[in-house]
């Protein structure tokens, strides 16, 4: 999480040394490195938080977002630009708008708050435009100016990344949601007064992920065909790219299975991952992630007896205190090996 956070703040500071004394977001002039400090910070957490959600997407997953993935998209030699490459790209565009927007909501910062400008006028039957809208404008300029600069290069990975960042950028908006408040004669309801919030960011995790389930692979011959388009000076990405799938996830290359570490490639492979088997509130896919992980990558698996000591039987004491007694859990954990005798007691705890 540090060295990713660090990353972002070398990338982020990087990227706004492209003009070095004053840039200019909307129509605000912004000068000296205090300016953009102001943004860099936040953009981090931004994208910080979007890895963060990546790793909660993709913890049952034999891909399972790791720190190097966008490294790997960065760094020039080994560039990859596959179905994952594309949703690190736009859950990161995401997180750093999302994170610009909210803190204009609360006020961070002096040059953007709510979006008022609907305000007062009648949005539907019964409700009017009123409170806080969150103004997902500024968020969206401001991620597409630190994120989208990442992108030197002119060729079909920049372009690929580039869509994929303003994909990300349209889940904010796709998912926000209307919120209303009633007004009226005791609680009557007869008039409402709304605003436009942002959905919650698993909500919007969620939303990706399903993108990327049906991301969309563009072919090579295709991508030859459109470069014509380069005659008219700057290369957008959406006409380079089908215009029609302007929403959706893309990419180039088919995945490696993710199965057998490869360290040139920044693979870990799923050796030694824990996976889920028998656990009472996981999901399907989360029951399945053993046969996923380790068996259909040629491992076995592994149960491991761990004993956990947690709190229990808390009693509240007048006044005020809590006493609690300490429990023993035995839970059974699943890890994917190639080595099944080893380690392996059954019975005992081995951790
Ligand atoms: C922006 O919001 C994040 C949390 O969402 C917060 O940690 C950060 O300090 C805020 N930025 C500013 C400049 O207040
Ligand atoms: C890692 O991947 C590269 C490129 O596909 C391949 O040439 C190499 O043999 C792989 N290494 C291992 C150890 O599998
Ligand atoms: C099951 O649910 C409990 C409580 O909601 C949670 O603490 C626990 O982590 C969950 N277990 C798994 C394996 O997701």
């Amino acid at each position: 999480m540090g060295t990713l956070f660090m990353l972002w703040m070398t990338m982020a500071i990087g990227c706004a040394t492209f003009s070095t004394s004053a840039w200019s977001v909307n129509n605000f002039l912004l000068t000296g490195p205090k300016a953009y400090l102001t943004y860099t910070t936040s953009v981090a957490l931004g994208a910080q938080s979007g890895i963060e959600e990546c790793k909660f997407q993709f913890a049952w997953e034999r891909w399972n977002c790791p720190e190097n993935a966008l490294q790997l998209s960065t760094h020039k030699r080994m560039r990859s630009a596959t179905r994952e490459t594309s949703f690190i790209h736009a859950i990161s565009s995401a997180g750093v708008m999302y994170t610009i927007t909210k803190n204009c909501s609360m006020g961070d910062f002096e040059s953007c708050g709510c979006d008022e400008s609907k305000n007062g006028k009648t949005g539907g039957h019964g409700w009017i435009w009123g409170g806080c809208s969150d103004n997902v404008e500024f968020g969206e300029r401001i991620s597409k100016l630190f994120v989208d600069s990442l992108e030197k290069g002119k060729d079909a990975r920049a372009l690929m990344n580039l869509h994929n960042n303003r994909a990300g950028r349209l889940a904010v908006r796709a998912t926000m949601k209307r919120t209303c408040k009633c007004h009226g004669i005791s609680g009557s309801c007869s008039i409402q007064t709304c605003w436009l919030q942002l959905a919650d960011f698993r909500e919007m995790g969620d939303y990706l992920k399903a993108k990327y389930d049906r991301a969309l692979k563009i072919e090579m011959d295709k991508r030859r065909l459109r470069t014509g388009n380069r005659a008219k000076g700057r290369w957008a990405p959406t006409e380079a790219f089908l215009p029609s799938a302007e929403a959706e996830l893309i990419f180039l290359e088919e995945s490696p299975d993710y199965c057998t570490r490869n360290s040139s490639l920044g693979i870990y492979g799923t050796d030694g991952r824990e996976c889920q088997q028998n656990s009472r509130n996981a999901s399907r896919w989360e029951r399945r992630s053993c046969g996923r992980l380790c068996t259909e990558c040629g491992l076995q698996v592994k149960e491991r007896r761990t004993e956990t000591i947690s709190s229990c039987n808390c009693k509240f004491q007048w006044c005020c205190t809590v006493k609690c007694d300490q429990c023993r859990h035995v839970v059974n954990k699943y890890y994917c090996t190639s080595s099944p005798d080893r380690a392996w007691s059954p019975g005992k705890s081995s951790t």
